[in-house]
Protein backbone atom coordinates (compact mmCIF):
# COMPACT_ATOMS: atom_id res chain seq x y z
CA UNK A 1 0.00 0.00 0.00
CA UNK A 2 2.93 2.29 0.65
CA UNK A 3 4.58 1.38 -2.56
CA UNK A 4 1.25 2.46 -4.88
CA UNK A 5 0.56 5.58 -2.21
CA UNK A 6 3.83 6.39 -3.29
CA UNK A 7 3.19 5.59 -6.96
CA UNK A 8 -0.06 7.44 -6.82
CA UNK A 9 2.00 10.77 -5.70
CA UNK A 10 4.31 10.61 -8.14
CA UNK A 11 1.80 10.10 -11.33
CA UNK A 12 -0.13 12.97 -9.60
CA UNK A 13 3.13 15.11 -10.53
CA UNK A 14 4.59 13.91 -13.61
CA UNK A 15 1.48 11.89 -15.17
CA UNK A 16 2.43 8.83 -18.04
CA UNK A 17 0.70 7.03 -20.30
CA UNK A 18 -0.13 4.33 -17.81
CA UNK A 19 -2.40 2.86 -15.90
CA UNK A 20 -2.14 4.59 -12.41
CA UNK A 21 -2.28 7.88 -14.24
CA UNK A 22 -5.65 7.14 -16.18
CA UNK A 23 -6.99 6.38 -12.71
CA UNK A 24 -5.14 9.15 -10.88
CA UNK A 25 -6.77 11.75 -13.63
CA UNK A 26 -10.47 9.42 -13.09
CA UNK A 27 -10.52 10.93 -9.44
CA UNK A 28 -9.53 14.80 -11.00
CA UNK A 29 -12.28 14.86 -13.69
CA UNK A 30 -15.32 14.92 -11.17
CA UNK A 31 -14.17 12.89 -8.48
CA UNK A 32 -15.34 9.83 -8.85
CA UNK A 33 -12.75 7.82 -7.58
CA UNK A 34 -11.30 8.08 -3.95
CA UNK A 35 -7.95 6.96 -2.91
CA UNK A 36 -9.10 4.41 -1.01
CA UNK A 37 -10.57 3.48 -4.53
CA UNK A 38 -7.66 3.70 -6.42
CA UNK A 39 -5.52 1.84 -3.76
CA UNK A 40 -8.08 -1.19 -3.92
CA UNK A 41 -8.05 -0.85 -7.76
CA UNK A 42 -4.41 -1.41 -7.94
CA UNK A 43 -3.91 -3.68 -5.21
CA UNK A 44 -5.87 -6.25 -6.63
CA UNK A 45 -4.48 -5.78 -10.33
CA UNK A 46 -1.42 -6.54 -8.93
CA UNK A 47 -2.17 -9.17 -6.33
CA UNK A 48 -5.03 -11.21 -8.23
CA UNK A 49 -4.31 -10.07 -11.49
CA UNK A 50 -0.65 -10.03 -12.12
CA UNK A 51 1.43 -12.30 -9.59
CA UNK A 52 -1.25 -15.02 -9.81
CA UNK A 53 -0.69 -15.51 -13.54
CA UNK A 54 3.40 -15.28 -13.34
CA UNK A 55 3.22 -17.81 -10.83
CA UNK A 56 1.31 -20.02 -13.49
CA UNK A 57 3.83 -19.10 -15.61
CA UNK A 58 6.80 -19.92 -13.35
CA UNK A 59 5.92 -22.73 -11.57
CA UNK A 60 4.05 -23.88 -14.96
CA UNK A 61 7.38 -24.12 -16.33
CA UNK A 62 9.18 -25.43 -13.70
CA UNK A 63 6.64 -28.25 -13.67
CA UNK A 64 7.39 -28.95 -17.30
CA UNK A 65 11.48 -28.82 -16.89
CA UNK A 66 10.91 -31.57 -13.73
CA UNK A 67 8.71 -33.18 -16.06
CA UNK A 68 10.64 -33.48 -19.13
CA UNK A 69 8.54 -35.85 -21.45
CA UNK A 70 5.39 -33.06 -20.44
CA UNK A 71 7.84 -30.77 -22.37
CA UNK A 72 8.65 -33.08 -25.05
CA UNK A 73 4.80 -33.55 -25.96
CA UNK A 74 4.30 -29.37 -25.72
CA UNK A 75 7.01 -28.99 -29.06
CA UNK A 76 5.38 -31.78 -30.73
CA UNK A 77 1.84 -31.08 -29.75
CA UNK A 78 1.14 -27.38 -29.42
CA UNK A 79 -2.70 -28.11 -29.98
CA UNK A 80 -2.23 -29.24 -26.39
CA UNK A 81 -2.06 -26.23 -24.84
CA UNK A 82 -5.34 -25.40 -23.75
CA UNK A 83 -5.91 -28.43 -21.63
CA UNK A 84 -1.71 -28.38 -21.06
CA UNK A 85 -3.07 -24.97 -18.95
CA UNK A 86 -5.76 -26.68 -17.45
CA UNK A 87 -3.39 -29.20 -15.75
CA UNK A 88 -1.04 -26.77 -15.20
CA UNK A 89 -3.73 -24.95 -13.49
CA UNK A 90 -4.70 -27.54 -11.42
CA UNK A 91 -1.03 -28.86 -10.77
CA UNK A 92 0.42 -25.60 -9.90
CA UNK A 93 -2.26 -24.09 -8.10
CA UNK A 94 -1.33 -20.34 -8.03
CA UNK A 95 -3.69 -19.19 -5.54
CA UNK A 96 -3.64 -21.85 -3.07
CA UNK A 97 -6.38 -21.00 -0.46
CA UNK A 98 -9.33 -18.72 -1.43
CA UNK A 99 -10.21 -15.65 0.16
CA UNK A 100 -11.50 -15.49 3.92
CA UNK A 101 -15.30 -16.78 4.44
CA UNK A 102 -17.15 -16.92 7.96
CA UNK A 103 -19.81 -20.06 8.51
CA UNK A 104 -23.06 -18.47 8.93
CA UNK A 105 -24.17 -21.54 11.03
CA UNK A 106 -22.20 -24.06 12.80
CA UNK A 107 -21.52 -26.86 10.18
CA UNK A 108 -20.45 -30.56 10.18
CA UNK A 109 -18.00 -31.47 7.56
CA UNK A 110 -15.80 -34.78 7.70
CA UNK A 111 -16.84 -35.05 11.38
CA UNK A 112 -15.22 -31.75 12.60
CA UNK A 113 -18.07 -29.04 13.38
CA UNK A 114 -16.89 -25.41 12.14
CA UNK A 115 -18.81 -22.89 14.77
CA UNK A 116 -21.12 -20.17 13.32
CA UNK A 117 -19.08 -16.91 12.91
CA UNK A 118 -15.54 -18.89 12.53
CA UNK A 119 -12.72 -18.31 9.70
CA UNK A 120 -12.79 -20.74 6.95
CA UNK A 121 -10.61 -21.14 3.96
CA UNK A 122 -10.55 -23.50 1.48
CA UNK A 123 -7.70 -25.37 0.30
CA UNK A 124 -7.97 -24.85 -3.04
CA UNK A 125 -4.53 -26.60 -3.67
CA UNK A 126 -5.22 -29.50 -1.87
CA UNK A 127 -8.60 -30.10 -3.55
CA UNK A 128 -6.51 -29.79 -6.46
CA UNK A 129 -4.97 -33.21 -5.73
CA UNK A 130 -7.81 -34.67 -3.78
CA UNK A 131 -7.66 -38.43 -4.81
CA UNK A 132 -11.32 -39.19 -4.07
CA UNK A 133 -11.93 -36.89 -7.72
CA UNK A 134 -8.77 -37.36 -10.12
CA UNK A 135 -7.36 -39.99 -11.09
CA UNK A 136 -3.62 -40.19 -9.98
CA UNK A 137 -3.84 -36.63 -8.63
CA UNK A 138 0.23 -36.22 -8.39
CA UNK A 139 0.69 -36.83 -12.40
CA UNK A 140 1.02 -34.29 -14.60
CA UNK A 141 -1.12 -35.05 -17.40
CA UNK A 142 -2.52 -32.89 -20.47
CA UNK A 143 -4.68 -35.78 -21.87
CA UNK A 144 -6.98 -36.22 -18.27
CA UNK A 145 -10.76 -36.52 -19.34
CA UNK A 146 -12.17 -34.87 -15.54
CA UNK A 147 -9.94 -31.56 -14.90
CA UNK A 148 -12.55 -29.74 -13.03
CA UNK A 149 -10.32 -28.27 -10.84
CA UNK A 150 -11.01 -25.14 -8.53
CA UNK A 151 -8.13 -23.14 -9.08
CA UNK A 152 -9.92 -20.32 -10.21
CA UNK A 153 -12.31 -20.88 -7.46
CA UNK A 154 -16.42 -21.42 -7.58
CA UNK A 155 -19.63 -20.37 -7.60
CA UNK A 156 -20.46 -16.41 -7.25
CA UNK A 157 -17.17 -15.14 -7.01
CA UNK A 158 -15.26 -17.21 -9.04
CA UNK A 159 -12.35 -15.83 -10.83
CA UNK A 160 -12.94 -12.60 -13.07
CA UNK A 161 -9.68 -12.91 -14.55
CA UNK A 162 -9.87 -16.70 -15.59
CA UNK A 163 -10.37 -16.25 -19.39
CA UNK A 164 -7.26 -13.28 -19.68
CA UNK A 165 -5.02 -15.90 -17.24
CA UNK A 166 -5.61 -18.72 -19.88
CA UNK A 167 -5.30 -16.81 -22.67
CA UNK A 168 -1.83 -15.40 -21.15
CA UNK A 169 -0.97 -18.81 -19.54
CA UNK A 170 -1.52 -20.39 -23.24
CA UNK A 171 0.44 -17.94 -25.15
CA UNK A 172 3.69 -17.54 -22.67
CA UNK A 173 4.41 -21.66 -21.88
CA UNK A 174 3.61 -22.06 -26.18
CA UNK A 175 5.97 -19.83 -27.11
CA UNK A 176 8.45 -20.81 -24.22
CA UNK A 177 8.35 -23.88 -25.61
CA UNK A 178 9.18 -23.11 -29.11
CA UNK A 179 11.57 -20.46 -28.93
CA UNK A 180 13.65 -22.53 -26.25
CA UNK A 181 13.75 -26.04 -26.80
CA UNK A 182 16.47 -26.34 -24.67
CA UNK A 183 15.73 -24.85 -21.86
CA UNK A 184 16.71 -26.36 -18.60
CA UNK A 185 16.64 -25.84 -14.96
CA UNK A 186 19.71 -23.42 -14.10
CA UNK A 187 20.21 -24.97 -10.29
CA UNK A 188 19.55 -27.81 -7.96
CA UNK A 189 15.71 -27.85 -7.71
CA UNK A 190 16.85 -28.21 -3.96
CA UNK A 191 17.62 -24.95 -4.07
CA UNK A 192 14.53 -23.60 -5.10
CA UNK A 193 12.66 -21.10 -2.50
CA UNK A 194 8.90 -20.64 -2.51
CA UNK A 195 7.86 -17.20 -1.33
CA UNK A 196 5.77 -16.91 2.02
CA UNK A 197 2.12 -16.55 2.35
CA UNK A 198 -0.94 -18.52 2.80
CA UNK A 199 -2.70 -17.35 -0.49
CA UNK A 200 -0.53 -17.02 -3.73
CA UNK A 201 1.95 -19.88 -4.08
CA UNK A 202 5.08 -19.30 -6.11
CA UNK A 203 8.71 -19.06 -6.22
CA UNK A 204 11.01 -16.48 -5.49
CA UNK A 205 13.33 -17.03 -8.56
CA UNK A 206 13.30 -19.66 -11.59
CA UNK A 207 17.22 -19.65 -12.79
CA UNK A 208 16.91 -21.63 -16.43
CA UNK A 209 19.55 -21.85 -19.04
CA UNK A 210 19.20 -22.16 -22.60
C1 LIG B 1 -3.36 -17.92 -12.52
C2 LIG B 1 -4.12 -16.84 -12.43
C3 LIG B 1 -5.25 -16.67 -11.45
C4 LIG B 1 -5.70 -17.50 -10.46
C5 LIG B 1 -5.15 -18.87 -10.04
C6 LIG B 1 -6.81 -16.83 -9.81
C7 LIG B 1 -7.53 -17.38 -8.76
C8 LIG B 1 -8.67 -16.80 -8.24
C9 LIG B 1 -9.51 -17.42 -7.23
C10 LIG B 1 -9.26 -18.78 -6.57
C11 LIG B 1 -10.53 -16.57 -6.99
C12 LIG B 1 -11.67 -16.82 -6.02
C13 LIG B 1 -11.32 -16.38 -4.63
C14 LIG B 1 -12.39 -16.70 -3.62
O1 LIG B 1 -13.48 -17.17 -3.95
O2 LIG B 1 -12.11 -16.49 -2.43
C15 LIG B 1 -10.34 -15.39 -7.81
C16 LIG B 1 -11.15 -14.29 -7.80
C17 LIG B 1 -10.86 -13.13 -8.52
N1 LIG B 1 -9.87 -12.95 -9.46
FE1 LIG B 1 -8.51 -14.31 -10.01
N2 LIG B 1 -7.01 -15.62 -10.42
C18 LIG B 1 -6.09 -15.47 -11.44
C19 LIG B 1 -5.96 -14.39 -12.29
C20 LIG B 1 -6.71 -13.24 -12.24
C21 LIG B 1 -6.56 -12.10 -13.13
C22 LIG B 1 -5.59 -12.04 -14.31
C23 LIG B 1 -7.46 -11.16 -12.71
C24 LIG B 1 -7.75 -9.78 -13.23
C25 LIG B 1 -7.14 -9.19 -14.23
C26 LIG B 1 -8.17 -11.71 -11.57
C27 LIG B 1 -9.15 -11.06 -10.88
C28 LIG B 1 -9.95 -11.65 -9.92
C29 LIG B 1 -11.04 -10.97 -9.26
C30 LIG B 1 -11.47 -9.52 -9.48
C31 LIG B 1 -11.62 -11.89 -8.37
C32 LIG B 1 -12.78 -11.66 -7.42
C33 LIG B 1 -14.07 -12.04 -8.09
C34 LIG B 1 -15.25 -11.87 -7.14
O3 LIG B 1 -15.07 -11.82 -5.92
O4 LIG B 1 -16.37 -11.78 -7.64
N3 LIG B 1 -7.69 -12.98 -11.33
N4 LIG B 1 -9.21 -15.56 -8.58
Amino acid sequence: MQYFKKLIAVRRVEPRDDLITALVKAQENDDRLSDDEILATLFLLLSAGHETTVNLIASGTLALLEQSDRFLQLQQAPDLIEPAIEELLRFVCPAETATQRYAREDIAIVGTTIPKGELVLAAIGSANRDAKYFDNPDRLDFTRENNKHLAFGHGAHYCLGAPLTRLEGQIAINTLVRRLPNLRLGIDPAQLHWRGGLILRGLERLPVSF
